[in-house]
């Protein structure tokens, strides 16, 4: 069944120039980018779109990381969106958790710094469509 998810290609992807390479992924993988943007993120967006995190001890560094330069956001569409998109990502932790060949797995390090994001479910997904692309 087709759904949405909304991918991020956060500050550390945008800076590092792996906008494109996160993008071919996504398409090669079959997935369609629906919308696509680029944006600087405020204190009350990024509060928003992580407020489940909103008492975990990293919250804060989450945040000011996200705000911290320009994000690209996307509504990528096709079968199994979410989990096919996380799948290409691989898991949080770019070295414990994300197996080589994912885009974590290739690009990555640190936790914080693990390039992109993408909606855990359908229902996260269409909450943070939401708030990223009002209209849509
Ligand atoms: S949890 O604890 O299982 O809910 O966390 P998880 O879903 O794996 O991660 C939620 C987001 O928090 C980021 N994260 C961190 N940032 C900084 N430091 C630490 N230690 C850390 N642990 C998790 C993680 O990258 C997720 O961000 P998004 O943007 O959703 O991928």
């Amino acid at each position: 069944m087709s759904e949405r998810t909304l991918v991020l290609v956060k500050p550390d992807g945008v800076e590092r120039g792996l906008v494109g390479e996160v993008l071919s992924r996504i398409e090669r993988k079959g997935l369609k980018l629906a919308a696509l943007e680029l944006k600087n993120v405020d204190d009350e967006l990024a509060g928003q779109h992580y407020a489940e995190h909103a008492d975990k001890p990293f919250f804060g560094s989450l945040v000011e990381f996200i705000t911290s330069g320009s994000v690209v956001a996307a509504i990528v569409e096709g079968e199994n969106a979410v989990a096919a998109f996380r799948q290409i990502a691989g898991g949080t932790h770019p070295v414990e958790k994300a197996a080589p060949g994912s885009i974590r797995g290739d690009y990555g390090l640190e936790v914080q710094y693990n390039l992109v994001h993408g909606s855990d479910s359908a229902e996260s997904a269409e909450r943070e469509i939401k708030l990223w692309f009002p209209d849509r």
